[in-house]
């Protein structure tokens, strides 16, 4: 199979990356595949020409996995317009092109679809909900991929991504706890961490699956994170005992700690899904996060 994987410079694309590159064995990911990784140099989301020109000049794809989004949740509350561009327009274009090309589309979406308020996991059938732009940019791709591409498509939603590689929360308290005696984090919003090397295998293994194979199958919803659920508070607490790191942790509030985007209080979500139908290895979180350190070491 021809494989493109947008958003090659972010967590995910990276992370697939040095899986397809170091696979061997029953995992060795190149032997029947050829995998191509675009960043924004030849295919900016941002740009509707772009996105055509780079498929008139390329080969048609059996699987387009779309890792690269619109990240900056705050900063996206000023650039509304281009947030909806890479999340929402782009993504339908993606899904119009696949459809042309007969490609199955996996696309990566978020937690932050749902308003946050519930007491229980979410599952893929909950009504969403989203409280920010950027939210509501990825959910509106969600809802355009799904109306364009009614069959041969997968969309993953995840949480609270880290990996090592670029900024994300672990990588901030590692810098932060190694200059600092005291932090101050917040401790009532919960989620589930994702290790996004976790969440790269998974969409491997789900390439390679007999399920995701077969023909004509009516696009689905999965939601993947690692299992367990914790706060930032606790997760930064963590982080700084298997690192070693002698930092005191603070709890706060989110109304203590105010930023430019909403955030949801709660997001833990059921992953039964997609366990169930690829079953799919979910670590718990903590066992990821001393996998992680593992592998930031070896880097
Ligand atoms: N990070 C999280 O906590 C989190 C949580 C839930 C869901 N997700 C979802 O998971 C997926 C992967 O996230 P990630 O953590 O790997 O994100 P990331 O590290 O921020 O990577 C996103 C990539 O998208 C690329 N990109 C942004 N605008 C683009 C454009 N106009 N054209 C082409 N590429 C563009 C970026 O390119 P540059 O490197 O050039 O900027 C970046 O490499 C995304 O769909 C995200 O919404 C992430």
């Amino acid at each position: 199979m021809r494989i493109l994987v947008t958003g090659k410079n972010g967590q995910l694309g990276k992370s697939i990356n040095k899986i397809v590159n170091t696979g061997n064995g029953k995992n060795n990911y190149q032997q029947d595949n050829e995998f191509i990784f675009v960043g924004r140099e030849e295919l900016d989301l941002s740009n509707n020409s772009s996105i055509i020109n780079y498929f008139n000049n390329n080969d048609k794809f059996d699987v387009i996995i779309n890792c690269a989004a619109y990240t900056q949740v705050d900063k996206a509350e000023q650039e509304a317009e281009l947030a909806n561009q890479v999340n929402h327009l782009a993504v339908k274009q993606l899904a119009s092109i696949a459809n042309k090309q007969q490609a199955r589309l996996i696309h990566i979406s978020t937690d932050y679809v749902f308003d946050g308020e519930s007491d229980k996991p979410y599952t893929e059938i909950d009504i969403t909900n989203p409280i920010n732009v950027y939210g509501k940019t990825k959910l509106a791709g969600e809802k355009a991929l799904q109306a364009v591409m009614p069959i041969n498509a997968i969309i993953i939603r995840t949480s609270w991504v880290y990996s090592e590689y670029s900024n994300n929360f672990v990588s901030t308290m590692l810098r932060l706890g190694k200059e600092r005696d005291e932090l101050s984090v917040v401790s009532d919003q919960i989620g589930s961490p994702t290790y996004a090397t976790d969440l790269a295998d998974a969409i491997l293994e789900i390439i390679k699956s007999k399920e995701f194979r077969e023909e004509n199958q009516t696009t689905q919803i999965y939601h993947y994170s690692n299992e367990g659920e914790i706060s930032w508070h606790e997760f930064a607490k963590e982080i700084f005992k298997i690192a070693k790191i002698d930092c005191k942790v603070n709890p706060i509030t989110t109304q203590q700690y105010p930023t430019p985007a909403k955030r949801p209080i709660n997001t833990i979500m059921s992953v039964d899904k997609i366990v169930g139908i690829f079953s799919l290895n979910t670590p718990n979180w903590k066992e990821s996060l001393i996998k992680f350190r593992k592998h930031e070491y070896e880097k």
